[in-house]
């Protein structure tokens, strides 16, 4: 080996490190649980600290999952939903207790590492029509105030996750950004309070979002690795979606007198079913894309540095509404079991994504539309009207992973996710005597039969039953000394 390639070995061997170093602050998840069936908190825990996720975004503060997390080191962003706004702006008591209850206890006595509160999720949405803009100031505020009062102001920072559309700009350049006229105000008290409090601004970034309602954007402006010519700024070139869009924001936040507030990536990712553009290979290409260009540490033209994170999301929530479309269920990076959907690399492990471990599925079983049932049987269409409705069919559509399938595949589809939600229950495969129960898995190309896992009842359905336990125990105990007088 020549002098020449030792020095770039040895070069290579400090810019890894340097990357290692860099990578510190970690990649964070959005652990959302609106799904049919959740994996118990304790399996989603191992999996984290196997994939060495450092961080997650929680969407509220349920206690299983909070209690889950304690002693694991895991840093933690408790979120107060948009539902709970008015009543905590309107009282700082209510206030009061949901730090207390949500924050506190799980600081002093569970060894959770709570690091921020989420006050709303995407208040300003306009989806919305306003119904939270005069209550998440006001709400933030006294969350604010009450953990003061509690003494963890110091660990524990407000922020408040906000959709990228409340800024643009002017000129569809970085440099032109500004918060929207509209809510203008509403987001200079928030982002006065949050400078205040040394508290970070929480921003999620979706190209997908973008090519979804606009078929004219230009696909590979949305990954890192393509190429699409670069927008100039004023001689800085931007080659991907998320730098302009991050560093219109910096410029939004610097002209109204607030260059330095730290920045958070609240969400961002890509959803793998559901509609034409969301499939595995641009997920993959998306999120690794993205890893690796936040891995060198090299931040964007406007703010260079580490970019702190949080991948959305963890899990797929087969329970989510989809009304922003059929996608909102394919979010995850793992399916609903914990299988990893494709090989992501997080720089954290060796391998890719690690799967979790003691999953419990049910049996080996589905339900389809009988081989010899007619398709023109009048109960087809009421009957996968009905699974569909209260089960899940957003992997049926055009484009989508089981866009292909026949009629009867369809209809099987259907038929076996309802199956499924209901835990194989027999009564859940009748449909006006149309199905049956196979056990020969359906599954064909990348359509997937699912399979669900065990139904979770959480800590204190587990405490009933194993109090139950004791009593049958006491009371067996009881008549076995009884009868045997
Ligand atoms: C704590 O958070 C949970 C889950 O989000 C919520 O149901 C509960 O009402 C909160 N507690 C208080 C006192 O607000
Ligand atoms: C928002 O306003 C539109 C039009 O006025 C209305 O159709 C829609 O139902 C409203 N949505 C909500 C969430 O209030
Ligand atoms: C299958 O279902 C999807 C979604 O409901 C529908 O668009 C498609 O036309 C159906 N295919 C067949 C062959 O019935």
């Amino acid at each position: 080996m020549g002098s020449l390639s030792k020095a770039s070995v040895v070069l290579l061997s400090l810019v890894s490190l340097i990357s290692l170093a860099l990578l510190a602050n970690g990649i964070g998840a959005n652990w959302g649980t609106q799904c049919s069936h959740r994996l118990p908190p304790e399996v989603v825990v191992r999996m984290l600290r196997a994939n060495g996720i450092q961080k997650v975004k929680l969407f509220d503060a349920e206690y299983d999952t909070l209690k889950a997390l304690g002693k694991s080191g895991i840093e933690v962003m408790v979120g107060i939903p948009n539902d709970m706004l008015s009543t905590i702006a309107g009282s700082m008591k209510a206030a009061d207790r949901w730090v207390s209850q949500n924050v506190s206890t799980h600081l002093n006595n569970n060894n959770v590492n709570i690091r921020y509160v989420a006050v709303g999720n995407e208040p300003f949405l306009a989806t919305y029509n306003g119904t939270f803009l005069k209550t998440t100031f006001p709400a933030l505020q006294n969350i604010q105030a009450a953990l003061i009062k509690a003494g963890v102001a110091n660990q524990v920072k407000v922020t408040v996750p906000l959709n990228a559309d409340v800024y643009g700009s002017s000129n569809s350049l970085p440099s032109g950004g500004d918060f929207r006229a509209d809510i203008h105000d509403y987001v200079i008290q928030i982002v006065k309070l949050l400078s205040e409090n040394g508290a970070p601004f929480t921003i999620n970034i979706y190209p997908f979002i973008s090519l979804y309602i606009d078929s004219n954007f230009p696909v590979e402006y949305a990954f890192f690795d393509g190429n699409s010519s670069p927008l100039n700024d004023g001689g800085t070139s931007y080659y991907n979606m998320f730098d302009a869009n991050h560093d219109t924001l910096v410029w939004a936040l610097q002209k109204n007198g607030f260059a330095n507030l730290p920045i958070i990536v609240g969400e961002i990712g890509w959803p793998t079913d559901g509609d034409r553009n969301a499939n595995i290979d641009y997920a993959r290409r998306f999120n690794q894309g993205f890893m690796t260009h936040i891995a060198g540490g090299k931040g964007t033209p406007m703010r260079p540095g580490p970019i702190d994170a949080y991948l959305f999301s963890l899990i797929d929530e087969d329970a989510k509404s989809i009304q922003p479309g059929a996608f909102e269920r394919h979010w995850g990076v793992f399916y609903f079991d914990g299988t990893p959907k494709y090989n992501l690399n997080l720089g954290t492990t060796n391998s890719g994504l690690v799967p979790a471990t003691g999953v419990q599925k049910l049996e080996q079983k589905w339900c389809i539309f009988k081989p010899n049932a007619k398709l023109d049987d009048p109960q087809v269409a009421p009957t996968v009207s009905y699974a569909c409705a209260l089960g899940d069919c957003t992997s049926l559509g055009y484009g989508s992973s089981c866009g292909n399938l026949d009629a009867q595949g369809n209809i099987s589809y259907a038929y076996n996710n309802y199956y499924q939600i209901n835990n194989q229950h027999d009564s859940a495969c009748k449909f006006s005597g149309l199905a049956t129960v196979t056990r020969s898995d359906p599954s064909t190309g990348t359509c997937r039969f699912n399979i669900q896992i065990q139904p979770y009842y959480g800590g204190a359905a587990k405490r009933l039953i194993s109090i139950q336990k004791g009593l049958c125990l006491i009371l067996c105990v009881f008549i076995v000394l009884w009868t045997n007088q």
